[in-house]
């Protein structure tokens, strides 16, 4: 097994949930991790926790949604790290309202997040990646990022797809840098954005429960590995079934 061990990632909203998991799993593979998230103080907290584990981590604050903090933060990862190898577009909002009472100030605020965000984050780091002879990129996207269900709002779910045509269309940009793009589709997982969720769907899980942080951050550590080196440009599901009912 190639692993990750050595090698250097950034995780975008590694403050919380599903990215900590991914910081906290890269982190016992072997990688230094820059944990990244628009809350500062939770963020030192992760980084922390793995350094008290004897690994090595960074916490940078930074909204994903505006240039400036985006290219503060890949600066600020690079210094500390030394390269990037790895990035992990994880962050991300939710909206739940109901479509034909939604708020078009909410909607522009979770495309800034979501897919403004994914966007920069890819470019800024993938000419880091270009200039040091490659990388990957890879895009949390969702169950939902092609089907509509009612486990969430229509922007939301417009936001997952627009990340989900992202993960191929720059995996095609990127190939010549030997730069791989992949994405990866949670289920439910009762965390962070999923937490409070009133309208779940649990009964199309055909493994009969909802999906853990650790088993979505195992499909993240081995998709960014090289033993995912042939795996480019397209989304796995890991999601106990869900979309094998829809
Ligand atoms: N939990 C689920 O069931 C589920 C299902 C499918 C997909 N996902 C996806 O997994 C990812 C993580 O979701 P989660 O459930 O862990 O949510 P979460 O809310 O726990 O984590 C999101 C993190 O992103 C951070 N963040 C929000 N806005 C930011 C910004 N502007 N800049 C930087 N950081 C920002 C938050 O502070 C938080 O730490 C998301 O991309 C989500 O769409 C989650």
């Amino acid at each position: 097994m190639a692993g990750i061990q050595g090698k250097n990632a950034i995780v975008t909203g590694g403050a919380g949930g599903i990215g900590r998991g991914i910081a906290l799993a890269f982190a016992r593979a072997g990688a230094a991790v820059a944990v990244v998230d628009i809350k500062g103080s939770e963020a030192e907290s992760v980084a922390a926790e793995i350094v008290r584990s004897g690994r090595k981590a960074h916490a940078v604050q930074c909204d994903v949604a505006d240039s400036v903090s985006v290219k503060r933060m890949v600066g600020q990862a690079r210094s500390s790290l030394g390269s990037i190898d790895i990035l992990v577009n994880n962050a991300a909002i939710m909206d739940r309202a109901l479509f034909l009472e939604s708020d078009m100030a909410v909607f522009d605020r979770l495309m800034a997040v979501n897919v403004r965000g994914p966007f920069e984050c890819s470019i800024e780091v993938g000419k880091v990646m270009a200039a040091s002879g490659g990388g990957v990129i890879l895009n949390v996207t969702s169950v939902e990022d092609e089907r509509g269900i009612l486990t969430s709002g229509v922007s939301y779910t417009t936001s997952k797809g627009a990340q989900k045509a992202m993960v191929a269309s720059s995996a095609v940009h990127l190939a010549p840098m030997k730069i791989r793009v992949v994405g990866l589709a949670p289920g439910m997982v009762p965390s962070g954005l999923n937490e409070n969720n009133p309208r779940g769907e649990r009964s199309r899980i055909i493994e009969g429960r909802p999906g853990k942080v650790e088993e979505i951050a195992a499909a993240a550590v081995f998709l960014v590995s090289d033993d995912a080196s042939y795996i480019n440009g397209t989304t796995l599901y890991v999601d106990g079934g869900w979309t094998a009912t829809l």
